[in-house]
């Protein structure tokens, strides 16, 4: 019988490149996404790609125990790609507590309701190079010690690769974990069909260069050159999306088949080859013959010298390997960039938006309904009270009936907001 993947934050950059090649692979996949990141461009990709206009979507929030418990009834799911989670840096800085609440909760929610599924489940965790901070020594293996993070997104990765492994430890067999450390992925799938939609302005170099070189940036800013490498300029390890999503294929499988080592192993996920910032600038130049105005800048503040991985343990034990030059990523990341403007352009990209803007506000509609049905109870259970138990406990139940009106008027902004947002996206689309 096949075997099934929930890939939670599956309509996102990595995760709907990871869902092609599992169902690639043969796997069932259940893609769970709240669209808080991403709209349905990717999703609608991963169906054109791989010609399944029946697969399962299911719109919901990690953070809610009693949707994945749900969620988890609704299937018979074997393992779990943990994407589900917010990724930018600098906002972690600025909004710690919203990346631990949502970061933490999510994948505690996963944890437990994996855990307790009859026969268990396999976990794979999305981890980062971010876990090392800026190494000692380069290339680093995954014995290479894990440095303190220098942002709260950072530490969610190290707090939940703990998480995981107290976890499994703990679960008397039920559940095996494996940890991927992505380094820096890039690209796009050959179809041109997903790829990364940053929203505003992108934070990551790949997104930044491809926006310039359409036009949509004046020009791209290299924060550095002062670095001692040998350019000057930062080095990453660049790693193709196509590969880094085989790499899920393999772990999982390797899950599945029961060959693991041990009930929670880590992997490096990189491709083992240095790469500085204006090395990668010079060869999109070339490979796709158009011009990228740059310049430099000072350092950005947080940023590594040089992080690169060695491979070897995730080639040898898992049988995967990087096979893309970085020439065949930029021609990939480059023709994303081209199909997205040729979708502005014929306005085909509205009804995607439309799609995922309806989500969202049906999503923030149930919140409501549930946060309005919440204060009616509320409200009868005070009324049914008698004089003098009202009297007594005047206090806590002014507060329990404040906080409950304030809780469903928020929910009800929300909507409101959403609308708004919503019809300011679908209208800034039209004039750009
Ligand atoms: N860079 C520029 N100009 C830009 C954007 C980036 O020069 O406009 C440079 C950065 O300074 C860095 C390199 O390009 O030297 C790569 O930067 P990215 O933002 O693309 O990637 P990072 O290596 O900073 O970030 C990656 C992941 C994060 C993770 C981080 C931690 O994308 O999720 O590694 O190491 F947290």
């Amino acid at each position: 019988m096949k075997k099934t993947v929930l890939v939670s934050g599956g309509a996102g950059f990595i995760g709907s490149h990871v869902t092609v090649e599992l169902l690639e692979a043969g796997y069932d996949v259940v893609v769970a996404d709240n669209f808080s990141n991403c709209d349905r461009t990717c999703f609608e990709g991963v169906k054109k790609i791989t010609g399944r206009e029946d697969l399962p979507l299911e719109v919901m929030d990690f953070c809610d125990l009693k949707a994945v418990k749900a969620l988890f009834g609704k299937y018979h799911i074997d393992a779990v790609i943990h994407f589900a989670a917010f990724k930018a840096v600098g906002e972690s800085v600025a909004k710690p507590l919203m990346y631990y609440k949502n970061n933490l909760e999510s994948f505690l929610n996963v944890l437990e309701v994996a855990g307790a599924q009859p026969g268990g489940c396999n976990v794979l965790f999305s981890s980062s190079a971010t876990v090392y901070g800026e190494p000692d020594v380069v290339p680093v293996t995954e014995n290479t010690p894990r440095k303190p993070a220098t942002s709260p997104y950072g530490n969610t990765k190290t707090m939940c690769e703990d998480i995981l492994r107290d976890t499994v430890k703990a679960s008397d067999g039920a559940l095996k974990g494996i940890l991927l450390r992505y380094f820096n992925p890039i690209g796009a799938h050959p179809s041109a069909l997903i790829g990364e939609l940053p929203r505003g302005v992108p934070n990551n170099l790949v997104p930044f260069i491809t926006q310039t070189a359409i036009g949509k940036r004046e020009c791209l800013n290299i924060f550095g050159n002062d670095y001692p490498t040998p350019d000057g300029t930062c080095q990453r390890d660049y790693i193709d999306i196509v590969d880094l999503a085989r790499a899920h294929v393999y772990a999982v499988t390797r899950m599945m088949e029961g060959k693991m080592k041990k009930d929670c192993e880590v992997f490096n996920v990189g491709t083992g080859r240095p790469v500085s910032v204006l090395e990668l600038v010079n060869a999109f130049e070339k490979v796709n013959g158009v011009k990228v105005p740059h310049k430099f800048a000072p350092r950005r503040p947080g940023d590594v010298t040089a992080i690169w991985a060695d491979p070897t343990l995730a080639n040898e034990e898992m049988g995967w390997k990087a096979t893309r030059t970085v020439e065949e990523t930029l021609k990939a990341a480059w023709a994303w960039e081209c199909h997205l403007a040729q979708q502005k352009e014929t306005g085909s990209d509205d009804t995607g938006k439309a799609t995922s803007l309806k989500d969202q506000i049906l999503q923030a509609a149930d919140k409501a309904n549930e946060a309005i049905s919440d204060a009616i109870d509320k409200v009868k259970e005070y009324s049914a009270l008698s004089p003098e138990e009202k009297k007594a406990k005047q206090d806590e139940w002014n507060s329990k009936l404040t906080e409950a009106a304030e809780k469903a008027s928020d929910s009800v902004k929300d909507i409101v907001d959403d609308i708004k947002e919503g019809a300011d996206k679908l209208f800034k689309g039209k004039k750009d």
